[in-house]
């Protein structure tokens, strides 16, 4: 009898609930702006894992890392992972690994508090080249199994975003679903910081995780913070940490923000360029650090990427201080190319400031310096002459792959036309030849796109 008056209550609370939030969804919205209670209830962390991310490790040829998400009522997690095998057969040949676990609570201003556990494991033990299946959870809740290939050693191949931050799930779903449809095989995607708008706020993160869906569970991800990715006090979003599981081999107090990944073709380099900014005692810190990194590194190609240009493409800004304590590093080493945001357009080229600004060619330095952007968020481009390609308002995304002596790059724009291209030759005796291959797309520059 209680049990038949509970499920009549139920039943009674359940279809309110269903017509109040029916009724909401009706309700007449103005423009982009989202539906404040459809969004909170459609993001909301279940049993069920939700945000699955893969993350390079330090070794990428052998270690995978996995994150993933689920509410409270769930604690543990494990992976099971499998080599692939032409029909189902790999379920029977699983191994396990368990998960650290975290609980994480957060509220953002006013919006309902987010509470979750985030589930972290590194899978050891892979094959280069080597085809695996994985599905993330815990006893009877699991995630579909995910397919991933790992990378070889004779090739290394990228896609390079640089800010999506703005109407993430609205306007920049686009760019990350054409970059795959196009570069599928693809070996890692970067993402150049702000990746969102304001760092702690969950629907913006649960919106970055749509928009990439089931790509950010096959192609592992790296990704450099922005100032974006920190609040108004200084402090890392929250859910970084959690949510990724990037290398902790940088320096101290800097783990999963500045850090190295080492292909044997490439080393690829995240320098926390907040914090360059922000704080003397972490620019020095991450100068010494990438001084002595550098000294060392034996992988023939270079690829750094920060979030703050070195050389800007917004009309009156010039990160200087950035530049003097870092290019002369770059320039020491011949870091080959520095992948960077947050100007909001697009501009490449090999450049120094020297006696002139930037507007003065260095011959001696062979860095390739690109800034770009994914998001919808535009501003101006200046003329500035160190860029040999620039663009204004117009979403991108890269395609850079690094074989043997030789570096083949191509920039498209969100309808997956080619925008630019170019190759970069390794000349061990000096910097490396550039080999422009800039399309016939005119160049979209303000008084050509107006
Ligand atoms: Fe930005
Ligand atoms: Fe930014």
């Amino acid at each position: 009898m209680y049990h038949k008056h509970f499920s009549v209550t139920l039943f009674f609370l359940l279809g309110a609930g269903f017509i109040f939030s029916f009724g909401c969804r009706q309700s007449p919205r103005v423009g982009h702006q989202h539906s404040f209670l459809h969004n909170h209830e459609a993001t909301k962390p279940t049993p069920v894992p939700d945000q699955i991310i893969l993350n390079l490790s330090e070794d990428p040829l052998h270690k995978l890392a996995v994150n993933w998400r689920t509410d409270t009522s769930i604690s543990v997690g494990e992976v099971q992972v499998a080599r692939s095998s032409h029909g189902p057969e790999f379920r029977e040949q699983y191994r396990t690994v368990v998960a650290s676990s975290q609980r994480f609570r957060h509220q953002y201003e006013s919006e309902p508090e987010v509470n979750a556990y985030y589930h972290e494991v590194m899978i050891d033990s892979l094959m280069p080249s080597e085809k695996y299946v994985y599905r993330v959870g815990t006893d009877t809740l699991w995630s579909e199994w995910f397919q991933v290939v790992m990378p070889n050693e004779q090739k290394v191949s990228l896609i390079y975003f640089g800010d999506a931050q703005n109407d993430v799930k609205s306007m920049w779903s686009r760019v990350i679903r054409q970059a795959y449809s196009q570069f599928p095989q693809v070996d890692f995607l970067l993402h150049a910081g702000d990746l969102i708008n304001r760092s702690d706020r969950d629907l913006e993160w649960s919106d970055w995780f749509y928009a990439g869906g089931f790509i950010h569970a096959m192609i592992p991800s790296v990704m450099t913070p922005g100032n974006h990715e920190y609040g108004k006090e200084g402090d890392l979003s929250p859910q970084w940490k959690p949510q990724f599981n990037l290398p902790k081999n940088g320096p101290s107090g800097l783990e999963e923000t500045c850090y190295f990944i080492d292909y044997p073709l490439v080393k690829v380099i995240s320098l926390d360029a907040e914090q360059i900014d922000e704080s003397t005692y972490y620019r020095d810190l991450q100068k010494s650090w990438l001084d002595s990194l550098l000294k060392i590194n034996q992988a023939p190609w270079v690829v750094v990427t920060l979030h703050y240009p070195v050389f800007s493409t917004k009309p009156e800004r010039d990160n200087v201080e950035l530049r003097a304590h870092f290019k002369p590093i770059f320039d020491q080493y011949g870091v080959d190319i520095v992948l960077q945001g947050h100007d909001h357009a697009y501009g490449r080229g090999m450049a120094a400031n020297v006696a002139d600004g930037q507007n003065t060619r260095d011959q001696k330095s062979g860095t390739m310096y690109v800034v770009s952007i994914s998001g919808p968020k535009m501003y101006d481009v200046t003329d500035a002459s160190w860029m040999d390609r620039r663009a204004a308002n117009t979403q991108l995304f890269q395609f850079i792959s690094i074989e043997r002596d030789q570096l083949n790059y191509q920039a498209f724009t969100a309808r997956g036309d080619l925008y630019d291209e170019f190759k970069l030759l390794k000349n061990p005796d000096g910097p490396n030849k550039l080999i422009n291959k800039i399309p016939a797309m005119p160049e979209r520059v303000e008084e050509l796109i107006n």
